[in-house]
């Protein structure tokens, strides 16, 4: 019997990358797992999977930039399942315009819409559930850009994604007497949708070097599947073959070779 046996569970962003390899895991382990996202096809794709495995998965599609939207499918839950045991808070996006030079409002919005509104959303939509239980994990997808200011990832993304980080720790201040656990993950690059929009492209070898969602969906398992007395805070995820280090080192050897 899988560790997550009668839990259920609520993936954003569970179509694609992170969140799909994160929704297929969980469910393995046994958790019935509601799977959202703004795009109905790649949430039922992602369903046929899990049912294939013998899993259980229910599709509400939504955008989570609408709080309203966001409370509508946390309600369902309730009703449906009542209770909610585990929130992968993972859904994100970026934008093609990164630099100072380039951002309007506009995408401002989009961004920290997308990645931080939407995440403080969910969360103060199923905290009622887990304080009920005294019981529930959080599970959010930051970035290592919400750790470490670079220009790759963009100005805006960047931001939204320090307070990402921010906000789980806050979460473990003040929810820990609720019995709710709060864990953010910081990956690097992760070969994803995602990266179809770096200015730059991103080639297939250096995509296959990257870490992979699947490699998220199994630390995101791990996360969910510790006992309730043990909270791990912060993870950092990043491939061996870090591209930021080796760009790194080429420079120090350049600047070597120039002494
Ligand atoms: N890949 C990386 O290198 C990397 C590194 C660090 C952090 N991350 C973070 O990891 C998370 C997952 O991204 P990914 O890499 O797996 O890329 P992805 O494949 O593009 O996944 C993002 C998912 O979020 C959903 N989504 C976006 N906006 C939404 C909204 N407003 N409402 C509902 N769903 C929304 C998308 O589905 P719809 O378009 O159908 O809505 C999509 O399935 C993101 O938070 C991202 O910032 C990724």
């Amino acid at each position: 019997m899988g560790a997550l046996q009668g839990k259920i569970a609520w993936v954003t962003g569970a179509g694609t990358g992170i969140g799909q390899a994160a929704a297929v895991a969980l469910a393995q382990e046994g958790a019935t797992v509601v799977l959202t996202g703004r795009r109905e096809a790649p949430l039922a794709a992602t369903a046929a999977t899990i049912a294939k495995d013998g899993g259980k998965a229910v599709v509400k599609a939504g955008d989570l930039t609408s709080a309203t939207a966001v409370a509508a499918i946390a309600a369902d839950i309730e009703k449906t399942f009542g209770r909610l045991d585990i929130l992968v808070n993972n859904a994100g996006l970026n934008i093609v315009e990164r630099s100072w030079q380039q951002l309007k409002p506009e995408g401002v919005d989009t961004v920290i819409q997308g990645n931080l509104s939407s995440a403080f959303y969910c969360v103060t939509a199923v905290l009622p559930m887990m304080r009920k239980q005294k019981d529930g994990v959080l599970i959010h997808t930051a970035s290592m850009a919400g750790r470490v200011v670079s220009p790759l990832s963009g100005t805006a993304y960047t931001a939204a994604k320090h307070a990402v980080v921010a906000m789980s720790h806050s979460l473990n201040m003040e929810e820990c007497i609720n019995g709710i656990r709060s864990c953010v993950v910081c990956p690097g690059e992760v070969a994803t949708p995602i990266l179809d929009k770096r200015p730059v492209p991103v080639s297939q070898e250096d995509r296959a070097k990257m870490v992979q969602s699947e490699d998220c969906g199994d630390l995101i398992r791990y996360i969910a599947c510790l006992p309730a007395h043990v909270c791990i805070n912060e993870v950092h995820i990043t491939p061996t073959w870090n591209r930021g280090y080796v760009a790194g080192l080429q420079q120090a050897h350049v600047g070597a070779g120039k002494k």
